[in-house]
């Protein structure tokens, strides 16, 4: 056979969604892509993957918290990626406007697919939906690839820490961005979409 096969191949499927319950398929798609985020160097936190019981803990655990919102993304209907929107908790009424973009990663075989950019926007329509007029996010300043995203998404730098994480090459400084959504962007998405 000659010539390029990949453009007649069928474009994958994508497909975010806010879930507020795991069967245990999505579970353990969950974990596997997790892990191999964790192995690629983007784990939110983890350098190297825990057990796979934490792993497991670690997801339902975040369903149960009241005040997180869990998004997973799919690719071709398998769990890819995730992303978190953290609320402020009650007794915070001053920052009570302002919640958390947090923990979002695709799977490196997900990747390039639109997935983190469905996991963003719809996670931040949620938040519009929730009434929240700041949206706030912070990343390690190795991550380009979330840098670029976020940037194109409207997010704007507003600080840095030099000590943010620690990781085997030493310490590695934390960008600080925030996103006013009451300003409405060139590209609204909505809950539950496909691409
Ligand atoms: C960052 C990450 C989530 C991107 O996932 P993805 O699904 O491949 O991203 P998308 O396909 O939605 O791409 C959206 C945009 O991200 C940026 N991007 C994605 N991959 C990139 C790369 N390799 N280099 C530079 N920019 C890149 C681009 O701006 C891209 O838009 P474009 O395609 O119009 O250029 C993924 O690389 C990842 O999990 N990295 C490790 C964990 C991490 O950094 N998480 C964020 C911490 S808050």
């Amino acid at each position: 056979m000659t010539g390029d096969q990949s453009q007649f191949a069928p474009k994958p499927a994508t497909l975010v969604e806010h879930i507020t319950a795991l069967s245990v398929g999505d579970l353990n798609d969950l974990c596997d892509a997790a892990e191999a985020a964790i192995i690629d160097g983007g784990g939110f936190g983890w350098l190297t993957p825990p057990p796979r019981e934490t792993l497991e803990a670690y997801w339902r655990g975040t369903l149960l918290i009241p005040d997180r919102d869990l998004f997973v993304g799919r690719l071709d209907g398998v769990i890819a990626g995730s992303s978190q929107l953290h609320r402020p908790p009650r007794n915070n009424e001053a920052q009570s406007f302002a919640c958390n973009f947090t923990t979002s990663f695709v799977a490196p075989w997900a990747r390039g697919h639109g997935l983190a950019r469905d996991l963003t926007q719809i996670a931040e329509n949620h938040a519009r939906k929730l009434g929240f007029e700041v949206m706030n996010l912070d990343v390690r300043e190795t991550q380009r690839a979330a840098i670029r995203l976020y940037e194109a998404l409207g997010f704007q730098k507003f600080g840095e820490h030099p000590y943010y994480a620690r990781t085997r090459d030493g310490y590695v400084r934390g960008l600080y961005y925030f996103k006013n959504l009451s300003v409405t962007g060139p590209t609204g998405t909505t809950e539950g979409g496909t691409s």
